[in-house]
């Protein structure tokens, strides 16, 4: 292959604004017909480029720093108040925030997390009757608050677990949607700095309260290096907020695609069945949809030299849905995960991959297996108008619309 010093073809160009106002209306589509039309490597601006091959996925995403950071400096502290927690750290604070949580994610603390997922499950679906219609959205959010906050604490956290849902599904909804900027007295922004009020003052409680565990669980990890107050609680915020609206969004999506597919929902009790069902969920409507790194060096990709500074967007929703990587890409199939990987090792992220992949992968992928299992066996969610649901890529690729009429086995 021939290295270029040239742009990479793109959409008008790659240098029109006019990609950033498509994006904005439809990014899913946008980025979809960037990556088909154009190929694995797209430029959508001067300093935005689409990787879509797996092979460049994977090398961006197991860079060690050293061609590709996870964000610029510049871009450090956004202009949302959000706390500056692991998620955002580079270098070598990141890895001491990294190395202090490991323990809690541990594979053997995974039977805990079964007992709290089981017990959340059973108070949810005790909460509900007999033909009643649920928003599932609404109701996974709920669960799976009470069963990460639980795991994380290492406690049930009763009405707590509510305050924190509530406002952290606030926050979501407030910073996910165009707005002034924040020191503007708007009513969204007193929401928001209310919410947040909200989390920091639920948060400081629970820390305050924590009785150590041994260092079993995230918050006694967080505990164990005599960090300052305010890190552990924003640290403890960014597992809440990363770990529960995806959790939340890959349990949703799976409920609708059962609802879609009752064959595939037939075989939930079957071995193995239900954590294929989760991971194929997770590969049509990746929580996680795009995801970024900066170059900080001249990096090659697909024959094209791109230039230090450049944002690189990695997209899941682009490239689990590549015919090349899965065949019958549009369709649920949770089989093609019973007989082995996909056809390429990157073309499937959900998680990212490498150092910076994501901490609670296993965490989540065991919560969603054992509470889509759990759920079914009490009930059948009988879906209620499907052909309205529709994906809505925010933070998170939240699922619009996914309503059930409850139904006791
Ligand atoms: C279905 C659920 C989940 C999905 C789809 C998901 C997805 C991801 C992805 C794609 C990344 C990497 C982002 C990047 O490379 O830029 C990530 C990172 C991360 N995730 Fe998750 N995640 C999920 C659940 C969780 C849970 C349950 C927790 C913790 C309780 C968690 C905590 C984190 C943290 C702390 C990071 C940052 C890791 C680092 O920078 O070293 N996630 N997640």
């Amino acid at each position: 292959m021939v290295t270029q010093h040239a742009a990479p073809p793109g959409p008008r160009g790659g240098r029109s604004t006019a990609n950033a106002a498509d994006y904005a209306v439809d990014p899913l589509g946008f980025l979809t017909r960037a990556a088909r039309e154009f190929g694995d490597v797209v430029s959508l601006t001067p300093s935005n480029v689409l990787l879509a091959h797996p092979d460049d996925i994977g090398r961006v995403l197991v860079d060690r720093g050293e061609n590709v950071v996870k964000i610029g400096p510049g871009t450090r502290r956004g202009p949302t108040g959000f706390p500056l927690a692991m998620m955002n750290s580079e270098g070598a604070d990141w890895e001491r925030k990294r190395r202090r949580l490991r323990p809690a994610f541990r594979s053997e603390r995974l039977d805990h997390l079964e007992t709290t997922a089981r017990e959340g499950v059973a108070r949810t679906v005790d909460g509900w009757s007999e033909g009643q219609t649920i928003d599932v959205h609404h109701e996974m959010s709920r669960l799976a608050m009470r069963v990460g906050a639980a795991h994380i604490a290492g406690r049930e956290l009763g009405e707590r677990g509510e305050t924190l849902s509530r406002a952290v599904a606030a926050i979501m909804r407030l910073t996910s949607a165009p707005r002034l900027p924040v020191w503007l007295p708007t009513r969204v922004n007193r929401e928001l700095r209310r919410s947040l009020r909200t989390l920091d003052g639920t948060l400081e409680e629970l820390v305050r309260e924590h009785r150590p565990d041994g260092g079993a669980t995230a918050l006694d990890g967080l505990l164990s290096d005599g960090a300052p107050f305010e890190e552990v609680r924003d640290e403890l915020a960014t597992l809440l907020m990363s770990g529960y609206e995806t959790t939340a969004d890959a349990l949703t999506w799976l409920f609708f695609a059962l609802g879609e597919h009752p064959e595939a929902d037939e075989r939930m009790d079957e071995d193995g069945f239900a954590l294929a069902a989760a991971k194929e969920a997770m590969r049509l409507y990746p929580p996680a949809w795009v995801i970024s790194r900066e170059t900080v060096r001249p990096f090659e990709a697909g024959g094209y030299v791109l230039p230090a500074g450049t944002v690189l967007g990695l997209s899941q929703w682009v490239t689990h849905r590549d015919e090349r990587w899965f065949p019958e890409a549009g369709e649920f199939r949770p089989e093609r995960w019973l007989t082995g990987g996909p056809a390429h090792r990157y073309a499937y992220f959900p998680f990212g991959a490498g150092a910076r992949g994501c901490v609670g992968a296993s965490m989540a992928l065991r919560e969603v297996e054992v509470i889509a299992a759990r759920l079914r066996a009490r009930v059948r969610l009988e879906p209620v108008e499907p052909e309205r649901v529709r994906p809505r890529p925010a933070l998170a690729l939240q699922p619009l619309g996914v309503r059930a009429v409850v139904r006791r086995r």
